[in-house]
């Protein structure tokens, strides 16, 4: 079944994919793409409704993206954001200024009645970035908001259903800025809100079945919320059609492979096969320190262990990849600086005998994977998991990895995550765990001298995990753990909190 679709055109602003999630959020699927798509592929799209993203530049320089004025013409309702609502006013003949005074942050402004603006109220606040503004109309608008800087915060032309806003409707600090992106939708695009989880599960499960028929599928396992949501939808398509192989490289969290274990192959009886390899890896990681060879080491014994598998199993049809929306949006653009070598389990198709590839979830931000895993049944521990790093505790553990480090890790982790959830706190914060620090300090316990490890607890928000701040943990919850950990982990006698943010610093200490 086809759903209706928005089609988001990216003019390089920051909060763009912040738009398509709250398109989503309302029902209604939209992809985000490229702004130079052409004619007649946004003809052929078929969109209810079309909407311009925030961009850096300024309409009037030469070189700035541009938009093909029958865009205009089509009958499709338009919705320009910021930068895309000065270049929808300037293309269709309207003045755009630079302006004596930037709008940056929180502006009030008055709203005027129009099918964009149902239930708004007559004053809010809404979140502005720009210095350019409209100062002429084109023929047929009419202003439908206005703040001290800004004669034109939004308007409109109800006939050909063209509207602009100069603000962030989508940002959380414009008052009900979501009605506005509702009432585009529903008031001007006539959406219907098709596009929910159950929908989704059910279409897809359909077009799986299609497509593999009685075919051989293969997936690498990893614990992580995208291959769990990936490889429990396969297995309601095709059930024992579906091998899963689960590399257990030795280096996960306290109980986490057993959990596994017994969710997907004791529980929803999945054809799980795991490598029991943590021998290997800890053998191979023996006397390394520096952070980058590690996560080569890993990385590379990762795939000679699936790899292993995937030779007993034999030749297989499609290999299903764990790949999000936000993944296929990215590719699309440049490379930038390697901080870290990322270990996913992206470099697996060269090693594994199969014809096709299929990714059940690339059409889906993180937060619909999670509602698409509960609307599985999968356990909240597997939907909510914490983003957890390939290489695991061996980029927790600086210095060496051993057995004995990774006991401590282990405990001291698992302390740390109940007394977060025993405070409520594990809802908030986006990733929290503790270090091995590589030093070691004196302290005294029962009159004796020690001289043992110094545990760090990593704790940090973010929405994305490109910058993120340090929790703000309260301090009788830092001081209940801190006692736990001391008092019931061998092997540390010193808790510290890092208080550094990203960047200077990154999430992971290597
Ligand atoms: P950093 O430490 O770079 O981490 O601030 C950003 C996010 O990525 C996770 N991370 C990884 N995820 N493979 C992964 O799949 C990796 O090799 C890896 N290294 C870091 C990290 O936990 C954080 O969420």
């Amino acid at each position: 079944m086809q759903h209706q679709r928005v089609l988001i055109l990216d003019f390089g602003g920051q909060y763009n994919q912040l738009i398509a999630r709250r398109v989503r959020e309302l029902s209604v699927f939209c992809d985000l793409v490229p702004c130079d798509m052409s004619y007649e592929k946004i003809v052929e799209y078929n969109p209810i409704g079309i909407i311009f993203t925030g961009g850096p530049n300024s309409v009037y320089e030469e070189g700035s993206p541009r938009i093909d004025k029958r865009v205009f013409e089509l009958g499709i309702p338009v919705l320009g954001i910021c930068y895309g609502c000065q270049l929808m006013a300037y293309t269709l003949g309207g003045t755009v200024e630079h302006a004596q005074t930037s709008e940056y942050g929180k502006v009030e402004v008055s709203y005027k009645s129009s099918p964009i603006t149902v239930d708004m109220p007559a004053k809010a606040v809404c979140w502005m970035s720009h210095t350019d503004r409209i100062t002429v109309l084109p023929e047929g608008f009419v202003g439908l908001a206005k703040s001290d800087n800004c004669p034109y915060a939004a308007f409109g032309d109800k006939e050909r259903k063209l509207y602009g806003v100069q603000f962030h409707p989508e940002v959380n600090h414009t008052f009900k800025g979501t009605q506005i992106l509702k009432n585009f939708l529903y008031e001007v695009c006539g959406a219907v809100g098709d596009w929910t989880m159950s929908n989704f599960v059910a279409n897809k499960i359909d077009e799986l079945r299609a497509r593999i028929g009685d075919k051989k599928v293969l997936c690498a396992m990893s614990g992580g919320v995208d291959s769990a949501v990936a490889a429990t939808l396969l297995h309601r398509a095709v059930g024992d059609q579906l091998v899963c192989v689960f590399v257990d490289h030795g280096l996960l969290r306290k109980y986490e492979a057993d959990e596994v274990m017994s969710v997907f192959k004791d529980g929803l009886g999945m054809n799980l096969i795991k490598a029991d390899d943590g021998r290997i890896f800890l053998e191979k990681l023996k006397g390394v320190t520096d952070p980058e060879t590690k996560r080569k080491i890993i990385g590379e014994q990762f795939i000679r262990s699936f790899e292993k598998q995937a030779k007993a199993i034999g030749k297989v049809d499609f290999l299903v990849q764990g790949t999000i929306y936000p993944d296929v949006i990215e590719s699309g653009k440049g490379k930038s600086a390697v901080i870290k070598s990322h270990h996913n389990v992206g470099g697996l198709p060269s090693v594994v005998d199969f014809k096709e590839i299929v990714e059940p979830l690339r059409d889906l931000f993180k937060d619909e994977v999670r509602k698409v895993g509960f609307e599985l049944g999968l356990p909240k521990k597997v939907v909510m998991r914490q983003p957890f790093p390939g290489p695991g505790l061996a980029i927790r553990i600086m210095g060496e990895v051993t057995e004995e480090k990774l006991e401590t890790l282990r405990d001291s982790d698992y302390i740390l995550r109940e007394e977060i959830a025993k405070a409520g706190l594990d809802g908030e914060i986006w990733q929290y765990f503790t270090v091995i620090t590589n030093s070691k300090t004196v302290g005294v316990q029962g009159d004796f001298r020690t001289y043992e490890n110094v545990v760090a607890i990593r704790a940090v928000t973010s929405v994305d995990a490109m910058t993120a701040d340090w929790a703000r943990i309260p301090y009788d919850v830092l001081e209940t753990i801190s006692t736990r950990i001391v008092n019931e982990v061998k092997h540390v006698n010193r808790i510290v909190y890092d208080i550094t943010s990203k960047p200077p610093s990154t999430i992971e200490w290597e």
